[in-house]
């Protein structure tokens, strides 16, 4: 099993960003933790603050991966594009966030992802990740 895991603008800087919102453990850490959790499956990781090089990253992990985990951050309120490219691919996508966003700001409660996810997973801190891997495994 090959899993794609893709975080969008700001996810670089998990650990010391917001920790009372987001935790303070990196984002390079907790990958190194699921792994090895997860030693049967092949994960892959790709982060950028940039929506085309996002865009980019889903279309060419389309067919390569049986599954996409996308956390695309701020970019999920706010990009059509990014949404297109997900109804664009064959590959299923996750669509996960760290924070429960529906207990935030009204404008983080506007997904242009989830309508052509398969999934969503939504605020259980960085263990969304795990439960998204969980979802393609089972
Ligand atoms: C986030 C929630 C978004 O609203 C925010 O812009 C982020 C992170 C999360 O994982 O909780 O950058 O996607």
């Amino acid at each position: 099993m090959k899993i794609m895991i893709i975080n969008g603008p700001n996810l670089n800087l998990l650990g010391s960003r917001e920790p009372d919102t987001y935790g303070s453990k990196s984002f390079e850490d907790y990958f190194t933790e699921l792994q090895f959790k997860f030693r049967n499956v092949e994960l892959s990781y790709f982060q950028s603050n940039i929506e085309g090089e996002l865009i980019d990253q889903i279309q060419s992990s389309d067919k390569d991966f049986d599954g996409i985990i996308l956390n695309a951050a701020a970019y999920t309120h706010t990009s059509v594009g990014i949404g297109d490219a997900i109804k664009a691919i064959a590959t299923p996508v996750v669509e996960v966030h760290i924070s429960n966003t529906f207990s935030r700001e009204d404008f983080r409660h506007k997904s242009f992802i989830s309508p052509n996810a398969k999934g969503v997973i939504i605020g259980f801190g960085l263990k969304s990740y795990n439960l998204a891997i969980q979802s393609f495994i089972e």
